[in-house]
């Protein structure tokens, strides 16, 4: 039975009368729950991905059975007709029958917990009801958090619009080191991690009438410490209203954690999904996902397709072997739209994704995480599902934070698939076997309090006053040894003095919205007389996305172009030539383009970098530039990140000091091929093997210098005398 050939579901939802309407979705959820809400109902259906020369062939013949799916076009061109006003795309949301019982339920209870399917309208339309109910009286505010910075962007954007006016104005956003917002603002939308900061200036939020924590279930660090904080202030502002709003069935355990505040639950509308597993494991998931969107595209009616991907590299690789295939198969197939969403996603690129696909064509929509929940794009009718996810894992035995890709849980791939079935019934394929769904997947995705380095955490609850993290009211509790571990980082760093009590260097690092090291780095600056040199090294860091493109077709010139601003002290020193290159073509364009450099990457690290100037005036750093050669420059950058040091060992790999790991400085560094005695790093990424990311050379000596309480000098001596010959080193690597 093939329940998407056609799309009768939308027909029978406009002929259910009103009245109806309720109990058929009602039947509807009930029966999508069964096909995938429930552990054991897992659908056996399997398929297996047709090789890329066979679509060329299903393409030469012309297949009949695809040329009849393909006629059923008119039977969506009236779903496609159906283009909505704003108005009416309001009132078609789920909320909306429930909009009056919302507000008056917020009128009767400060805290209520928000529950409904993903596309409800729970995010864009929430706080514009209660500013129409008058909640944004007397100079208030409607706040509202979101664990995603694209999703605060993009949806403050969508309610600016829904409202006319001007994104900034009445609606704004505020993401890190980024303020969009204005006197006349009365609804914010804006991260977790920026309302977090918030508290250090406005510790009751004085400025709110109503908060909303959303996206609850997500479970970010943030958002967890937000629910402690909070509760807090509820009790001190009664007039304060708070709603926490989540996708799926965690409710309860916010009711209870809220002192059981009541749940408001809104129906959701659900489509029947089918679910595909592979008949075997997928060796290569990216190639996987460009076949399966080509076999889709061939094989399958019309409708947009969502593509989990687990970062802006993959999708990037994913975009342009679509494209290639594409412009191989020529005019033999019909429009396809490929539109990238990550986090690091420029605005103008944003608004695409929420543009109607053009009659007759189908889009792609190849997305992070943040597709699975934050962000609905409507119209999505096929799902594919590599089942991988990007996480920060922290391991409190070596201290060492990691971003892995790893398996996504049952909750997270049953989200995924329901993001099939939003307008009509739909289809989830998943790369991975049936098999792999009920034994290997754990049951819900481990919140991102019990596995992530909590020092930034500690250091903000520290800033805010609250020096007794043990009994901090968290949700779920830290593990013990990982708080400890934070505690003494904090110390280390000199952010906490033996008592655990904030130092003024702690508050001063407090100023910042970095990581506790980076912050520590930035402040060193001032020792080292570099602050100019770090401010700039800090914003190209936290700039996350790639700086350095490298086109498939011009491999060997982008490579060149970057080795051209190599230095040998290593990457930071690498970021900063481009930098400083940069900014004396006066941030040129051009530039960019000729030296194979993303010009909005680096936009970006400018922007960031007059946010870290400002912040460097209120902390009273003078902006001085280095004038040694760099060492200064490495010392204060050691000065942060003392605890990111590997040293060379006889095998020719690295060994971090402390825990006697083994990692490997990564293929795109600059010292890849140098292979430095002492080296720090800025981050590890696990892919096949511990990599090093962001490279610098450092002498062991300074460590003495920069933190003298936390190495001594026997751990520091070197085992061998001689440098090694570089061979060993690259023979040890190439595997
Ligand atoms: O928060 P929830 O998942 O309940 O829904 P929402 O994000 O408020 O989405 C409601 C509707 O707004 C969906 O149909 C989205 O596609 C649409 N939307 C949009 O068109 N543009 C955005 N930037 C965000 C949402
Ligand atoms: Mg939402």
């Amino acid at each position: 039975k093939d329940s998407t050939s056609d799309y009768i579901e939308v027909d029978e939802l406009e002929k259910v009368p009103q009245s109806e309407q309720k109990k058929w979705e009602k039947d509807q959820m009930a029966s999508a729950v069964f096909k995938f809400g429930a552990k054991d109902a897992v659908k056996k259906d399997e398929y297996e991905l047709l090789l890329e020369d066979q679509i060329d062939f299903i393409q030469a013949l012309q297949m009949p059975g695809i040329k009849d799916k393909m006629k059923r076009e008119p039977e969506l061109s009236e779903f496609e007709k159906k283009k909505l006003t704003i108005a009416e795309t309001k009132k078609s949301l789920p909320i909306f029958p429930f909009r009056d019982d919302l507000i008056q339920a917020v009128r009767e209870h400060q805290v209520l917990i928000i529950e409904g399917e993903t596309g409800s309208g729970k995010t864009t339309q929430i706080p514009q009801y209660l500013h129409e109910a008058g909640f944004t009286e007397n100079e208030k505010k409607i706040g509202c958090t979101q664990p995603r910075r694209v999703a605060a962007m993009s949806v403050a954007a969508r309610v600016a619009q829904e409202m006319d006016v001007k994104l900034g104005n009445e609606v704004g956003y505020a993401i890190r080191f980024e303020d969009c917002t204005s006197e006349r603002t009365v609804i914010k939308y804006m991260t977790d991690g920026t309302l977090h900061r918030e508290f250090l200036s406005e510790p009751d939020l004085q400025s709110y009438s109503v908060m909303i924590i959303d996206e609850a279930h997500e479970r970010t660090l943030h958002t967890d410490i937000l629910f402690g904080l909070v509760k807090d202030i509820a009790r001190f502002r009664p007039d304060l209203k708070l709603l926490i709003s989540s996708a799926t069935l965690d409710a309860q355990k916010f009711s209870e954690f809220f002192d059981e505040a009541p749940i408001f639950r809104i129906p959701g509308r659900r489509f029947p999904v089918d679910i595909y597993y592979t008949k075997a494991p997928e060796a290569d998931y990216v190639d996987a996902c460009v076949i399966s969107v080509l076999q889709i595209h061939v094989t399958q009616p019309l409708g947009d397709v969502l593509v989990f991907l687990t970062g802006q590299d993959e999708i990037e690789t994913c975009q342009e072997l679509l494209q290639d295939r594409l412009r191989r198969l020529g005019s033999k197939v019909r429009e396809l739209i490929i539109l990238p969403v990550y986090a690091n996603l420029p605005s103008d690129m944003q608004a695409k994704i929420f543009e109607a696909t053009p009659r007759g064509a189908r889009k792609v929509v190849l997305a992070t995480n943040i597709a699975e929940t934050s962000l609905t794009i409507d119209n999505i009718i096929y799902v594919i599902d590599p089942g991988f996810a990007k996480q920060n894992y922290f391991n409190s035995k070596t201290g060492m934070e990691s971003l892995m890709v790893v398996p996504i849980s049952k909750a997270s791939a049953n989200q995924r698939a329901g993001r099939a079935g939003r307008v009509a019934a739909g289809k989830c394929f998943r790369l991975y076997t049936a098999w792999s769904y009920k034994h290997e997947l754990e049951e819900n995705t481990v919140p991102e309090i019990q596995r992530i380095n909590l020092g930034n955490a500690v250091l903000m609850l520290k800033a805010l006053g609250i020096n007794d993290l043990i009994h901090f009211d968290f949700l779920d509790p830290p593990p013990h040894e990982t708080l400890v571990l934070a505690l003494e980082q904090l110390y280390a760093l000199g952010a906490l003095n033996h008592h655990g009590e904030l130092t003024r260097l702690g508050r001063r690092m407090a100023e910042f919205p970095v990581d506790p090291m980076m912050a520590k780095m930035l402040l060193a600056a001032e020792k080292y007389k570099c602050a100019e040199e770090i401010v700039s090294i800090t914003a190209m860091l936290s700039v996350n996305g790639a700086i350095f493109y490298r086109p498939k077709d011009k491999i060997i010139h982008a490579d060149t172009a970057r080795k051209n601003f190599y230095h040998p002290g290593g990457d930071h020193l690498t970021l900063l030539n481009v930098y400083n290159q940069w900014r004396d073509t006066d941030y040129s364009l051009q530039w960019c383009y000729e030296n194979f450099i993303q010009y909005r990457s680096m936009k970006r690290a400018r922007d960031v970098r007059e946010q870290l100037v400002g912040l460097m005036q209120r902390v009273e750093i003078e902006m001085v530039s280095s004038i040694s050669e760099t060492t200064d420059i490495r010392k204060a950058i050691t000065a942060g990140y003392f605890y990111h040091i590997a040293r060379l060992s006889k095998a020719g790999n690295y060994k971090t000091v402390k825990h006697n790991q083994t990692v490997t400085v990564h293929p795109n560094s600059s010292l890849f091929e140098e292979l430095p005695r002492w080296v720090l790093y800025h981050e590890l990424v696990f892919t096949s093997k511990e990599f090093m990311r962001q490279v610098i050379e450092i002498e062991s000596k300074w460590l003495l210098e920069v933190a003298p309480h936390y190495y001594k000098p026997k751990e520091l001596e070197d085992s061998t005398n001689k440098k090694l010959p570089k061979t060993v080193g690259r023979s040890e690597r190439t595997d």
